[in-house]
């Protein structure tokens, strides 16, 4: 990824963290509802006018890889004063972060509860009922956050990071971004072939017209490879289910939220999927699951009864919960009369997971994709855009 900040204003720093003080500046700077770039930025400043005595030295074993973004030239000061201090860039870091975590203190309730990224997969095995179109929009009006209104509070934005985990790169392509080539390192090699593994993963990383969403909205490219992900998963050495998470760890404290859009199957790679969206340990419930868009036709309600035994089948195969956040009503069209109005009530007295919105089969989603920009870009005030944000306030 170039930068995720605004041309200029912080440079990419590559060091080395210990996994956990790591783990406890993420938890931390969440808890405290701070960025962690900023959270880094205040450690570094605090470390390097505080007194050499008040910097207590910190192990650095299990240390590895660790991407950060500080203000332009602060690292360079960094450096010369480690220099200076006859001590390694790795335990200076460390140093600056452990005193930051430890003066920041939250409260024990607040500790208990990890603040992960946010996980939502958009799945359904049947094709074209809008995964990569409510993907893209819940994406979107997630990264631009919501005004208040006269009974509702304000979402901020979020920086979110939308996934194509789909070898067909709809997603990718309607952004305008390319799709990784066949055999090029990818998402694919990072999940199932870790020795080949040369770069990081969120050097892949792109940013989606940072102007509009603030510099809080950004793609993983689909990769060609994926289309042989379930054969390759079957010879992966290793649990498979975790390959996606496992793949995606090292992106996670750079975003708030990701959304996956996921392929129309059920195979080894969207079992993968399913269960990067588990509910991981203390995770409050319906943070993170899965988002379903269904139409309003008999088939459709086939296709989900078929989805809906794949979770369960993960979730004991894997002795995990799986939240079903709920379901996306999309293409609604009542002009087609009873069938439509019919299976729209079907989905509503499902009651769980809930209809979290019905989106019309309207013309703006199919121009946007037309003209490659991003639906709450392109048509701000359509009734599409409208429900987008609707979903991202039902989804909390
Ligand atoms: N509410 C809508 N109104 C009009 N067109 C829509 C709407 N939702 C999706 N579409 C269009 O329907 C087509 C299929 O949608 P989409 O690609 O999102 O489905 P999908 O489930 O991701 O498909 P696949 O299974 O192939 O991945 C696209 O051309 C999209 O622009
Ligand atoms: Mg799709």
């Amino acid at each position: 990824m170039a930068s995720p900040y605004a041309e200029g204003t912080r440079e990419k720093v590559a060091s080395k963290l210990p996994v956990t003080l790591r783990q406890e500046l993420k938890t931390r700077a969440a808890q405290l509802g701070i960025d962690m770039q900023e959270a880094v930025t205040e450690a570094v400043d605090q470390w390097l006018i505080r007194p050499v005595g008040d910097n207590p030295a910190v192990s650095t074993a299990g240390a590895e890889s660790w991407n950060t973004w500080l203000p332009v030239g602060r690292y360079d000061r960094f450096k010369a004063e480690c220099g200076a201090r006859d001590i390694s860039y790795a335990q200076g870091l460390a140093q600056a972060i452990r005193v930051w975590v430890d003066s920041h203190s939250a409260s024990l309730t607040e500790l208990a509860i990890p603040q992960y990224t946010r996980r939502i997969v958009v799945c359904n095995q049947k094709g074209g009922v809008g995964k990569t179109t409510i993907a893209a929009g819940i994406g979107q009006a997630i990264a631009l956050g919501l005004p208040a209104t006269t009974s509702r509070p304000a979402m901020p934005g979020r920086r979110t990071l939308l996934v194509d985990y789909d070898p067909q790169g709809h997603l990718s392509s309607q952004f305008g971004v390319k799709q990784v080539a066949s055999g090029e390192e990818s998402l694919v090699t990072h999940m199932v072939d870790r020795d080949r593994v040369t770069g990081a993963l969120l050097d892949q990383v792109v940013p989606i017209a940072p102007e509009h969403f603030d510099g809080r909205l950004f793609l993983l490219p689909s990769s060609f490879d994926a289309f042989l992900l379930d054969s390759r998963l079957g010879s992966v050495r290793g649990p498979r289910e975790t390959s996606l998470q496992r793949a995606l760890a090292p992106l996670e404290e750079h975003f708030d939220t990701i959304v996956i859009d996921a392929p129309p199957n059920l195979g080894l790679a969207m079992d993968a999927g399913l269960y990067y969206g588990h509910r991981r340990k203390s995770e409050l419930a319906d943070r993170s699951g899965v988002l379903i868009p269904v139409e309003a036709e008999d088939s459709s309600a086939d296709a989900y009864a078929m989805l809906d035994s794949q979770i369960r089948t993960v979730c004991l195969d894997y002795e995990v919960d799986i939240d079903r956040l709920g379901l996306v009503v999309n293409k609604f069209d009542k002009r087609k009369g009873y069938v439509a109005t019919h299976s729209l009530e079907n989905w509503q007295s499902l009651g769980t997971p809930p209809v979290v919105a019905i989106v019309p089969d309207l013309k703006e989603q199919r121009e946007a994709v037309h003209v490659k920009q991003p639906l709450l870009m392109y048509a701000p005030t359509s009734t599409q855009a409208q429900r987008m944000r609707e979903i991202r306030r039902r989804l909390g």
